[in-house]
């Protein structure tokens, strides 16, 4: 199974300080969008993606996605797949930005000392200008 990724560009590193006098970089942030690995649902795709806590309300996860879509669009994935605890605001709200729809509550579905948490099932579907011919 291929993971179309969004690639990490030099925007997405941080600097670091210099050590030695070399100048290091590192990775921030990722995203990935995964087809279900089954011929019916192949079209779909199921995504992730993470930015490190101290880069995070920068931007960078919104520029990871667009990345991201626009590549899964033309590889052929059809339909993107998030699921998002309800308690991650900040995900929800992103995932909302960019045109993604609730399709569905997996009530209590995770369990964290006592506490259940229900979990968002969203979706975007490719739209018809990015579709082929
Ligand atoms: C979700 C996550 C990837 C977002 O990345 P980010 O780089 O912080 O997001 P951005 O800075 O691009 O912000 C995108 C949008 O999120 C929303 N947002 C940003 N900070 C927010 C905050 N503190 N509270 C609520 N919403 C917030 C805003 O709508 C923002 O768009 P805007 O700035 O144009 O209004 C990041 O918070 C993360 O890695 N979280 C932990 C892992 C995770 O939850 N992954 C998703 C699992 S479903």
């Amino acid at each position: 199974m291929r993971a179309i990724s969004g690639l990490l560009d030099r925007d997405d590193r941080a600097r670091l300080p210099v050590r030695g006098g070399v100048r290091c970089t590192r990775a921030v942030g990722w995203s990935d969008i995964t087809p279900v690995p089954r011929p019916v649902f192949a079209h779909c795709g199921t995504l992730g993606i993470g930015v490190h806590a101290d880069y995070r309300g920068r931007g960078i996860g919104r520029k990871r996605l667009d990345a991201t879509i626009a590549a899964a669009w033309r590889f052929g994935v059809e339909r993107i797949e998030p699921t998002v605890f309800m308690s991650n605001l900040r995900a929800r709200r992103l995932y909302e930005k960019l045109g993604f729809l609730p399709e569905g509550v997996l009530r209590r579905q995770r369990k964290v000392n006592g506490v259940y948490e229900d979990r968002l099932f969203m979706a975007l579907l490719r739209e018809r200008d990015h579709m082929e011919e």
